[in-house]
């Protein structure tokens, strides 16, 4: 296609607010899929992103369009996710486009990520398309969403498109719009190659897929390409663009969207944010917006059967294949045998790899309580970096801990304001700023350490605001912290793999939680078990799961046997889950329980 003739956008949105189900209409009504293989959310196509209906991975489409001038138009749609901790996909998507469709959920409004969606696509001179979805609901309030994007959002209200995603309701004024108001690339096919890789996937077949935007120049097969980050130089074997399907061209050139394959072992070999370029006609510079992603949530993940370790380790293997920012190394804990230290990109990430190793690979697994990255100054003057409780120094070597902190920032009507900022004191929270977005919404921004986010604060925020709270956080930096290592002792000796990091003030109370929760969690065995949480050699919380008195059978003794059968099977499908630790049985579910605060 012509330059002229191509619309390069993205949907911005807050989580919820319809962004699968818009890109599903556009895509259904550019007729590119028939409607009897036409799933749900074609654009999520993991299965757990459809169940739990949230986007994570971007991807990209092609859809041919003609519009009410009768020319053929190729609008490519780069998918984008919505959740906080994929904030970087956001951005490199962003990246590759010309124009936004901001979505607007119209019963809800403007949200925290509409918010920083917003910004994001200002930062990057995009042209912003306001649309109100949801307006078939009986609580849509279109007059109030309208006035929320010119005072919130300072976009004109007249410009806002009105759709229902669901209904298809207003798709062709979109198109249109799209069309019409977005701007066509610019950019010069005969100079030198200069591409952005917004994305990349594994394809079991053809190997690594890099997702592209040619800004400038050609790609085409049998070209030698080079990756400016980091020199490495590949041979194109095909080049094409997105139709759901991969579809071959002859070249793509300045202005597309598409993807190259050029026998890339492992997507860890690529790096979104690169750009890529002609090894044998070089660009100049590379693009701008190559960040590097980095993990800030770690955790010990360990098979519940040792023997599972292999496979465990094959598995982590394969969806590192398709998940560059999953990165794992070899852990070992005197409880709980050989696993695998990960770090995540956030919680999601973490829930999401778990579901995945469970659902997909079938891998019955325990996570280890999340922790983020402090930097521990030491008395000889060095400075070290610890996620890991089993690596935490001796109390005497310590001189002073620092730990990362976020810039939180909260939507909320205001009739939750006073429990939304009490909640962010409970967490440390520092208010910075609080502006009234109208007489009903509050935006609340605070400082708060990252490990606080870690526990149950989304969760939280959510129940208290009846879920009317919106949330959406930065890393910033380091800040001064006093931390404490907490063990827990099971029937006198300490489970490495429970212990924690937290911070001095929480201490007493997270030990109190933790034992509590263990109580309930971990079943009556022949023999008392004491469960304690400790500092050092102070105990500062103590539990007792008291001994099994009754035989389990003598309930249907002399009755049927095949209840008692039944009893006997439950109780060792019961018995996978559970971990020998010691003398103990704990079962799996025991070291979800302690993440959770309250
Ligand atoms: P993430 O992918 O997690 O960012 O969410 P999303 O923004 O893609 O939202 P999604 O498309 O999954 O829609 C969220 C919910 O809103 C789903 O239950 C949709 O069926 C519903 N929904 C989306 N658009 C409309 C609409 O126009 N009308 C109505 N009534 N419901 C809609």
């Amino acid at each position: 296609a012509e330059t002229v003739n191509i619309r390069n956008f993205c949907i911005i949105a807050h989580i919820d607010h319809g962004k699968s189900t818009l890109a599903d209409r556009l895509i259904q009504k550019a007729d590119i899929v028939e409607d009897r293989y036409f799933k749900d959310q074609i654009l999520d196509n993991m299965d757990i992103e459809r169940e739990r209906g949230i986007t994570i991975k971007s991807q990209a489409v092609a859809i041919p369009y003609t519009a009410s001038d009768g020319k053929e138009y190729l609008l490519n749609l780069v998918d984008t996710p919505g959740h906080v901790d994929f904030t970087y996909e956001v951005s490199r998507a962003i990246n590759s486009c010309e124009g936004a469709l901001l979505l607007v959920d119209a019963t809800q409004g403007v949200q925290a990520q509409t918010l920083s969606n917003m910004y994001l696509a200002l930062e990057h001179d995009l042209e912003i398309i306001p649309v109100i979805n949801k307006i078939d609901m009986a609580a849509a309030d279109i007059p109030g969403a309208k006035q929320q994007i010119e005072r919130d959002l300072g976009l004109n209200p007249e410009d806002a498109l009105l759709v229902s995603a669901k209904q298809g309701t207003g798709i062709d004024e979109l198109f249109e719009a799209i069309v019409t108001r977005i701007p066509a690339p610019s950019g010069d096919s005969s100079a030198p190659l200069q591409a952005l890789i917004f994305d990349c996937h594994y394809d079991p077949y053809r190997g690594v897929v890099v997702h592209l935007r040619i800004f400038q120049g050609r790609v085409r097969k049998g070209m030698k390409i080079r990756f400016m980050s980091n020199n490495s130089e590949y041979e194109v074997e095909t080049a094409g663009v997105f139709k759901l399907a991969l579809v071959e061209q002859d070249e793509l050139s300045a202005g597309s969207v598409g993807y190259i394959i050029a026998g890339i072992k492992t997507v860890g070999d690529v790096r979104v944010g690169d750009t890529v370029t002609d090894a044998d006609r070089p660009c100049d510079t590379p693009l701008p917006g190559f960040r590097e992603v980095k993990p800030v949530v770690f955790s010990s993940i360990y098979p519940v059967d040792s023997n599972d370790y292999e496979e465990l380790r094959s598995s982590l293997e394969k969806l590192k294949l398709n998940d560059a920012s999953l990165v794992y190394e070899k852990d070992s804990s005197a409880a709980l045998g050989f696993g695998f230290r990960c770090g995540f990109l956030g919680l999601l990430h973490l829930e999401v790899i778990q579901e995945r190793l469970e659902r997909e690979f079938d891998q019955s697994i325990i996570f280890t309580a999340p922790s983020v990255k402090y930097r521990i100054q030491l008395k000889t003057g060095e400075s070290i970096m610890v996620d890991n409780p089993t690596e935490y120094p001796d109390e005497g070597k310590i001189e002073s801990a620092e730990e990362p902190y976020i810039r939180a920032s909260i939507i909320t009507p205001t009739t939750y304001l006073g429990n939304i900022m009490t909640l962010c004191m409970e967490k440390r929270g520092v208010q910075t700023n609080m502006t009234y977005l109208d007489e009903k919404r509050v935006e609340l921004v605070y400082d708060m350490p990252l490990a606080e986010v870690l526990f149950d604060f989304y969760d939280r925020l959510k129940s208290i605001s009846r879920g009317y709270a919106s949330f959406d956080y930065d890393i910033t930096d380091y800040k001064s912290t006093e931390l404490v290592k907490l063990d827990i002792l099971l029937n006198g000796k300490a489970v490495d793999a429970l212990s924690q990091l937290v911070y001095k003030g929480n201490a007493y109370e997270r030990a109190r939680v933790v034992c509590e929760r263990l109580k309930d969690e971990i079943p009556r065995q022949q023999f008392k078990i004491p469960i304690q949480g400790s500092i050092g050699s102070h105990v500062i919380a103590r539990e007792t799961v008291n001994a099994l008195r009754k035989d389990v059978l003598a309930k249907c003794y002399g009755g049927d046997i095949s209840r008692k059968r039944k009893l006997l099977e439950k109780q060792k499908e019961g018995k996978k889950r559970m971990k020998m630790v010691g003398d103990v049985e704990l079962p799996q579910s025991a070291f979800l329980a302690v993440l959770k605060t309250k």
